[in-house]
């Protein structure tokens, strides 16, 4: 028997600048092994930290990952407490490991939400590697897309601009300056957006996988941007 063509980084032809990743599926990859959600969110971690990998050695520019929405909060309070420690933890640990490869940090999202000192954490690291060239991660915490668009407005209203134009509020937006996405991908089998990039990626291509996120290993990462290259972008004309 004949499998797939395993697919190569020098099989890829068209590079998107902006890969946007909905890591889903961490709790029922735990659950199918009778392990806790927390350990498929750890095994996703580490999954995470090969992905930004595999992305800075392909040259993208930018990927952004959506690591906790705003509806997340509304979790058991055990599963979101283990989540925001596990990530906290990954994010701190490999901000020298992300200094090393010239790899810039962004955190999008309302940080309020946090206690003062994981908050003062999040922008001190943020703040080390923002001097860097490569490829900018940018993580999706405490996001969500409509609150997102509702801040740029009240800031418009706030700075008393009247005229406004789509370059307005995309300026205030926490993806400001960035190009948008390109190529979104979820894992995990379920096909919607979940409040993630809504503004962003109105042009976006987007790619479902049926594989839980710690499964979603480079050649599958590779299989979709191969994808992406095959798809024809008139952006509505
Ligand atoms: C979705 O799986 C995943 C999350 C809500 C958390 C995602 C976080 C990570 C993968 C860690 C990323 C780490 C860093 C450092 C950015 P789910 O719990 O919704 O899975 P399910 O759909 O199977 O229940």
């Amino acid at each position: 028997m004949f499998g797939k063509k395993k697919i190569k980084s020098t099989d890829i032809k068209v590079l998107p600048r902006h890969v946007a990743i909905i890591m889903d599926g961490n709790g029922r990859w735990a659950t199918r092994r009778a392990m806790p959600r927390t350990a498929g969110h750890k095994v996703g971690s580490e999954n995470f930290v090969k992905t930004v990998d595999a992305c800075d050695r392909l040259g993208i520019e930018c990927l952004t990952v959506y690591a906790f929405s705003t509806e997340n909060w509304q979790r058991d309070a055990e599963e979101v407490e283990g989540i925001l420690k596990i990530m906290h933890a990954y994010i701190i640990k490999y901000v020298p490991e992300l200094m090393k490869k010239n790899i810039r940090l962004r955190i999008l999202g309302d940080l309020s939400y946090f206690d003062e000192k994981s908050r003062a954490a999040l922008i001190e690291s943020q703040h080390k590697l923002e001097n860097n060239t490569g490829l900018t991660l940018c993580i999706a915490l405490s996001y969500g897309g409509r609150n997102e668009i509702k801040q740029a407005v009240e800031a418009l209203i706030k700075e008393g601009v009247t005229e406004i134009d789509e370059q307005a509020i995309s300026d205030r937006l926490y993806t400001a300056h960035l190009p948008d996405p390109d190529l979104v991908i979820r894992t995990g089998g379920e096909k919607r957006i979940s409040n993630f990039l809504l503004w962003q990626s109105a042009y976006a291509e987007y790619y479902f996988s049926d594989t839980l996120w710690p499964d979603f290993d480079e050649s599958k990462l590779l299989e979709a941007i191969e994808e992406f290259g095959r798809r024809k972008r008139r952006f509505g004309k």
